[in-house]
């Protein structure tokens, strides 16, 4: 977690733009940018009896810390394969994937779920909040298996509303909130333990378009203020405009990225 900077909370001075660039920043340093993934001839084929499907077919990619990236690509172009990937939630059939300069295939599923549990957070389409929780308990929740003092989850949950503009909401539950608002919470739940990386899968795809673009915003606020690497999947082009890098698949392949 070294390369990472992160815990940009209280920085409230920091207006932003709708493109995603803060005002009130000075000019950034020119800095080298570090690797947070590398993935090499990636590939995941999933086979049941005699059939087979090449979900991610050799993909070739790095991700540098602090960027936020779309994927973009038709149903079934194997976006979710490669979140899953990147999220440690799946491993390869083939090639290989190094995040923070450790190789994923190489580890104990313990060492994986320890890394997903401090390094990773997901942004999924349908929020997964708990429906008996408040707002604040659902994002303070997240700290439990990170053995944080319950007094410390609760106040970290009510910083984390408060950044991503919910501190009036938090003591509703979900039922209570609109679905941006829903979104919202889970994206500072994502947050909770000071992740390397988000991750998100259509995190807009349960939403109205001003909806969507507000929580794009949001999610765009963190990558500067928390300083947080973010993925995400869509298949929205008003969704992907809102990314600095997008890459488009098409059948496991990446066929175009705006980096290249
Ligand atoms: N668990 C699975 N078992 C079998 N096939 C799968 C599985 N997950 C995804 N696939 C297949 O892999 C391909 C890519 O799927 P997916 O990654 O979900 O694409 P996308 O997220 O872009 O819609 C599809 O053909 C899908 O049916
Ligand atoms: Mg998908």
């Amino acid at each position: 977690m070294t390369a990472t900077p992160h815990n940009g909370l209280g920085r409230k001075d920091v207006e932003m733009t709708e493109s995603g660039s803060t005002m009130a920043e000075a000019p950034a340093a020119k800095v080298a940018p570090v690797a947070l993934y590398e993935l090499s001839r990636l590939e995941r084929t999933f086979t049941k009896g005699s059939v087979s499907v090449k979900a991610v077919r050799g993909v070739d990619l790095v991700i540098n810390v602090g960027e936020m990236v779309s994927l973009e690509g038709p149903s079934g172009s194997g976006k979710t394969t490669l979140l899953q990937l990147l999220g440690a939630l799946d491993s390869p059939t083939g090639g290989s994937i190094r995040f923070e300069d450790r190789d994923l295939s190489a580890m104990s599923d313990k060492d994986l779920t320890k890394l997903r549990a401090e390094e990773i957070g997901f942004v999924f389409q349908h929020f997964n909040l708990i429906p008996t929780l408040t707002a604040a308990e659902n994002v303070a929740i997240a700290m439990f298996p990170n053995h944080v003092r319950s007094r410390e989850r609760l106040a970290r949950a009510k910083e984390l509303l408060d950044q991503v503009g919910l501190a009036p909401r938090m003591g509703h539950l979900p039922s209570r909130l609109s679905g941006g608002e829903q979104q919202r919470v889970a994206i500072a739940r994502a947050l909770a333990n000071h992740p390397s990386v988000i991750i998100a899968d259509e995190p807009t795809g349960n939403l109205d378009t001003d909806t969507a673009k507000e929580v794009m915003v949001t999610l765009n606020g963190l990558r500067s203020s928390a300083g947080v690497t973010i993925v995400i999947a869509t298949h929205d082009e008003d969704v992907a405009r809102f990314t600095d890098r997008r890459i488009r698949m098409r059948d496991g392949k990446i066929r175009e990225d705006s980096a290249a």
